[in-house]
């Protein structure tokens, strides 16, 4: 698959966004190593800090359907003036499952950046801290 046909998976994925409180709508697509695609939106609430970003919906749903190997992941926002790159949290969660995976990022416009995932968060170090107590 390619990058592009990823994005508009990512940018229809956007159209299923629940945000009537931001009214900023993303999507995103979620490729996992065996070549299937989950895609998420953000799911916003009356209680702000209970929202749920994009990427995040589509990990939850991946894992939930047994995937954890993730290749590429898309993000896309059809009103973003800048490029949609994952927030710390969501940055936090791929990496509970992959440092190296590609994360491309959109504009509304459609342009995009890729970076890998270890570029935008590259020193973490609780996993390793927890690596002696991991049961799988
Ligand atoms: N949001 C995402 O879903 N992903 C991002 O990468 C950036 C932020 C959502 C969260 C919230 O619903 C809205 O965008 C504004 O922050």
């Amino acid at each position: 698959m390619t990058d592009r046909e990823l994005l508009n998976m990512a940018f229809g994925a956007a159209e299923n966004a629940y945000a009537p409180y931001s009214g900023f709508r993303v999507g995103a697509a979620l490729e996992c190593a065996d070549g299937s695609v989950f895609l998420g939106c953000n799911v916003e609430n009356a209680a702000y800090g209970d929202t749920v970003c994009a990427e995040r919906t589509a990990v939850l749903k991946a894992v939930s359907e047994g995937r954890r190997e993730f290749v590429r992941i898309a993000v896309a926002a059809p009103t973003a003036e800048d490029y949609c790159l994952p927030c710390g949290s969501c940055l936090q969660v791929l990496r509970e499952f992959s440092a190296d995976m590609e994360i491309l990022a959109a504009r509304g416009d459609g342009h995009y950046v890729s970076y890998k995932l270890s570029a935008l968060l590259p020193r973490t170090s609780i996993k390793n801290e927890m690596s002696g107590r991991r049961s799988e």
